[in-house]
């Protein structure tokens, strides 16, 4: 465990520590190849997948805003596919070389998370490496290692394990060490549920499994706090340095009770579909404005001091919780 990891930069803590609700928002973008490429996302206004070029620009105009934190997806093109996502770890990358630019552009000011799963990259669209139709913990872990290293190389601040495979955070931290990134943090979604609130995601970052469901990986909906405790104290132990929950508004009580429990900060993942939720019945900006403002401040209030939302340059831009 490395607890200096959330102090190293004042951007780190400004996210992680500021008490202030706007200082906790981190953007999230999904970053595709080519130029010149902005494709607003079905059922989530206002959210688009980019190629690099433009997705510069994006974040640079966030920055100015004042909106530091960014969390970065990689929507792989159908024809780079395959069963373990080989193209996912290349330094060439989208979302690498985005990692790497936007760096060079912002230093230390921006805090970058690179989510980190297989089902982005895989042909089959599952979250791990498949042995007939089961998903193999171990050989999973192995991949994630090589793809966390690579966006490492790049210089992201936090990787973000969103795959709920078993032990990958402890992989992870191990890997990280051996290869001396000492200032690289762990984010881990420890407590994330099958959820169907992630439809409009799936569809933006092409990520749908073709057979099945995640049921064997992410958690029942219906379980209890024990498991949820468990999860995010295993990662804890295992050395993550932000603890996730997701989906958001449908587990504000399991945000609440990880949060009491847990001694490392803790993040909510405002979902895709919760977004959709707020956008289709309120199309109307001024009255979404106060229910996203609503939606936050709930978050903040069940312990969340990192919001990951779709909402975070709206509220951001107008203001919305001053
Ligand atoms: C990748 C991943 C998913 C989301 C974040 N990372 C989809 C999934 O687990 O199927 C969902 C985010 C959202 O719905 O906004 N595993």
């Amino acid at each position: 465990m490395r607890l200096r990891i959330n102090r190293f930069t004042p951007s780190r803590r400004d996210l992680i520590y500021s008490r202030d609700i706007e200082a906790s928002l981190v953007q999230p973008h999904f970053v595709v190849s080519g130029k010149l490429r902005s494709e607003e996302i079905d059922d989530m206004p206002g959210i688009y997948r980019q190629s690099v070029d433009v997705l510069l620009d994006t974040i640079g105009r966030d920055m100015d805003m004042g909106l530091t934190s960014h969390m970065l997806f990689y929507v792989m093109d159908e024809e780079l596919k395959d069963p373990i996502a080989t193209m996912a770890s290349e330094p060439d990358s989208p979302l690498n070389v985005a990692i790497r630019e936007l760096r060079k552009r912002h230093g230390n000011e921006i805090v970058i998370f690179s989510d980190v799963c297989l089902c982005t990259g895989t042909d089959h669209g599952h979250c791990g490496v498949l042995e007939g139709e089961k998903i193999a913990n171990d050989k999973s872990v192995g991949e994630l290692v090589r793809i966390a290293l690579s966006n490492a190389e790049a210089g992201v601040d936090y990787i973000s394990l969103s795959d709920m495979m078993d032990n990958r955070v402890a992989e992870v931290r191990g890997a990280l060490e051996e290869r001396g990134y000492h200032e690289t943090g762990i984010l881990s979604y420890s407590v994330k549920y099958a959820s169907s609130f992630y439809g409009p995601f799936r569809d933006a970052a092409s990520s749908s499994p073709k057979f099945g469901d995640r049921k064997s990986h992410q958690m029942d909906v219906r379980s209890g706090y024990d498991e949820a405790l468990l999860e995010a104290l295993q990662d804890e132990r295992e050395g993550a340095d932000i603890i996730m929950i997701k989906p958001g508004l449908p587990y504000l009580d399991v945000l609440k009770v990880v949060s009491d429990e847990v001694l490392r900060p803790v993040a909510v993942y405002n979902v895709s579909g919760e977004y959709s939720m707020v956008h289709k019945s309120c199309p109307d900006s001024k009255s979404r404005g106060l229910m996203i403002a609503e939606v936050l401040s709930s978050f903040a209030r069940s312990g969340a001091s990192i919001i990951v939302t779709y909402h975070a340059r709206e509220a951001f831009s107008g203001k919305l919780l001053r």
